[in-house]
C-alpha cells in the first residue's frame, strides 16, 4: 500500500477543526523564530550609520561587521539539524531564544567594536537555527492537507518581522530627532533598536514551553506513547493513532539519526535531493531579493530619490511583501508549490528586466528621466510581489517537507546554510557591482530568475498533499 493510501486510511491530513485551531497555535508559536529572523536580519539597517560614527570606521570595515552576522547564520543553520536530532526540536528553539536574548542585550550595550561583532555573530547563529527549526518542526506536526499553509507561517513571520523592524527603526529615529545616536531613555536610538529584540526573544522562549515535541522526533528516540498522545492532539481522535505511529515507525525503521554522512552519495558529493534543496536556496537568493530589503534606500537615493521618499519606498516594498505572502498562503495547498514557483519566476524575471532597462539610462541632474524613474519604482514592487507570492514561501515550505525523515533535519541544515552563504554573496557584492554597472547587476539577477524556470521544471518534485513518509 502506498503511504498516501495508508495516510488516507488512517485519517492523516484531515484534522478536525478543533484540532486545527490548536495546530495553528503550535505553528504560529514555532514561527516566532521566523519573526526574530526577519527582525534581527533587517534591524541593523537603522544602526549602520551610528556604528560607523561611534567607532569611526570606513565602509569596507563596516560592511565586514554587518556581513559577519550572515556567516553566523550559516553556521547556526548547519548545526541546528544535528542538535534537533539529538536533543529534539523544542530544545533547538529554546537554545535559539537564549542566544537571541544574549545577542540583543550584548549588541545594544557593546564595550567596543569587536564585541559588537561577536554579539551580532551570536545573533546570526540564533537566526540560522530558527531558519531551520521553524520549517522542519511545522512540517512534522502539520496534517498533510494544511502543511503548505501552516509551513508558510514561517515566511509570513519573517516578512512581518522585516516590516516591524523598519517601523520600529523609523519610530525610534523620529523620537530621537532624526539622529541614530540621539538620546532615548538614557541610551542612543540605535541601542534601543537592537535591544528591543529582547521582547520577542523572551516570548519565543516562553512559547516553546507551551508546544509539544515533534511526534516524528519522539518516535525516532523510542518515545512511542508520548508520540501517540501528541498525534491525538494535532490530528484528532478520529485518526487511527496506532496505525499512524506504526506508519511513521516503519518509514523510519531502517533509518538512523541523520548525520552529515547520510547526505553524501550519488556521485556528486551530496545526494541529488540535497542538491535540489541547495539549488532552491541559491536561486531564492540570487534573484537579489535582499538587495531590495537591505539596500533599498541606498538604491533609490543613487537614482535621485530623496532620503525621506526612499524610506517610504522601503516601507511600501515590505507591505507588498506581506500582501504577496498572504496570496501564497491561500494558494500553496491549492495549486501546489511548483506552479507557484513558476509563476513567481516569470513575474520576477519581468520585473527585474524592467529595472535593468530603466537603470540603463543616464541620470539627468542626478535623477533618472521621469518615465524610467516610474518604471524602476513600479518594476521593483512587481518583483517583490512575485517573489513573495512564490519563492519566498515555497522555498521555506519545501525545505521543511521535501527530504525523507531520516535526513530531514541535516539536509535542511545544509540547504539553509547554502542559503545564508548565497545571501552573504549577494549582499557583500552588491555595492561593488552597483558601482560597476547598476543595470548590468540587474541583468545578472534577471538571468538567475529566468534560469530558475528550467531548474524547477526539471528537478523539483511536487510535495503538495503527500505524507512526509512518502518524500525522497
Ligand atoms: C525569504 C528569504 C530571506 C528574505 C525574505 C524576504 O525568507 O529567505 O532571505 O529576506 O524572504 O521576504
Amino acid at each position: 500500500m502506498t503511504s498516501t493510501a495508508q495516510a488516507s486510511r488512517t485519517g492523516a491530513g484531515t484534522a478536525h477543526p478543533d484540532h486545527l485551531g490548536h495546530v495553528i497555535f503550535i505553528a504560529a508559536a514555532a514561527a516566532m523564530g521566523g519573526f526574530l529572523f526577519g527582525y534581527d536580519s533587517s534591524v541593523i539597517n537603522g544602526a549602520v550609520e551610528a556604528i560607523r560614527d561611534r567607532y569611526d570606521i570606513g565602509s569596507a570595515a563596516l560592511a565586514q561587521v554587518i556581513a559577519i552576522a550572515l556567516i553566523g547564520c550559516a553556521v547556526g543553520a548547519a548545526t541546528a539539524g544535528r542538535i534537533a536530532d539529538r536533543l529534539g526540536r523544542i530544545r533547538v528553539m529554546q537554545i535559539a531564544a537564549v542566544l537571541f536574548v544574549v545577542s540583543a542585550v550584548g549588541s545594544a550595550l557593546p564595550f567596543a567594536l569587536w564585541d559588537f561583532a561577536l554579539w551580532r555573530v551570536i545573533g546570526g547563529f540564533a537566526i540560522g537555527m530558527a531558519s531551520v527549526i521553524g520549517p522542519a518542526y511545522i512540517a512534522e506536526v502539520a496534517p498533510p492537507a494544511y502543511r503548505g499553509r501552516l509551513g508558510s507561517f514561517q515566511q509570513a513571520a519573517i516578512v512581518v518581522g522585516i516590516a516591524i523592524s523598519q517601523l520600529v527603526n523609523w519610530g525610534l529615529l523620529n523620537a530621537a530627532g532624526g539622529d541614530q545616536r540621539g538620546k532615548l531613555m538614557g541610551l542612543e536610538a540605535w541601542q534601543v533598536m537592537l535591544g528591543v529584540m529582547v521582547v520577542p526573544a523572551l516570548l519565543y522562549g516562553l512559547l516553546s514551553f507551551a508546544i509539544p515535541e515533534s511526534p516524528r522526533f519522539l518516535i525516532s528516540v523510542g518515545k512511542r506513547e508520548r508520540a501517540r498522545e501528541i498525534l491525538a492532539e494535532v490530528e484528532g481522535q478520529g485518526t487511527d493513532l496506532d496505525a499512524r505511529v506504526t506508519e511513521i515507525e516503519q518509514a523510519m525503521k531502517s533509518e538512523h539519526k541523520s548525520s552529515f554522512k547520510d547526505l553524501l552519495g550519488g556521485g556528486f558529493f551530496f545526494k541529488p535531493i540535497v542538491w535540489v534543496g541547495i539549488g532552491l536556496s541559491v536561486f531564492q537568493q540570487f534573484v537579489g531579493i535582499n538587495v531590495a530589503f537591505y539596500y533599498s534606500s541606498t538604491l533609490w537615493q543613487s537614482v535621485g530619490v530623496d532620503p525621506t521618499d526612499s524610506f517610504f519606498y522601503s516601507f511600501t516594498t515590505s507591505i507588498i511583501n506581506i500582501v504577496g505572502t498572504v496570496i501564497a498562503m491561500i494558494f500553496v495547498d491549492r495549486i501546489g508549490r511548483k506552479p507557484l514557483a513558476l509563476i513567481g519566476s516569470i513575474g520576477m524575471a519581468v520585473g527585474l528586466a524592467l529595472e535593468a532597462w530603466a537603470f540603463s539610462f543616464h541620470l539627468v541632474d542626478g535623477k533618472l528621466p521621469s518615465t524610467q524613474g516610474w518604471v524602476a519604482l513600479i518594476a521593483a514592487h512587481v518583483f517583490v510581489l512575485f517573489f513573495a507570492l512564490s519563492w519566498g514561501v515555497v522555498v521555506w515550505v519545501m525545505l521543511g517537507e521535501m527530504f525523507p525523515n531520516r535526513i530531514r533535519a541535516a539536509a535542511l541544515g545544509v540547504a539553509a546554510a547554502a542559503q545564508w552563504i548565497a545571501n552573504w554573496a549577494i549582499t557583500a557584492s552588491f555595492p561593488s557591482l552597483a558601482d560597476w554597472n547598476l543595470s548590468g547587476t540587474y541583468v545578472i539577477y534577471t538571468v538567475f530568475a529566468a534560469l530558475s524556470i528550467p531548474f524547477v521544471l526539471k528537478f523539483v518534485k511536487e510535495t503538495k498533499g503527500k505524507a512526509l513518509e512518502e518524500m525522497g
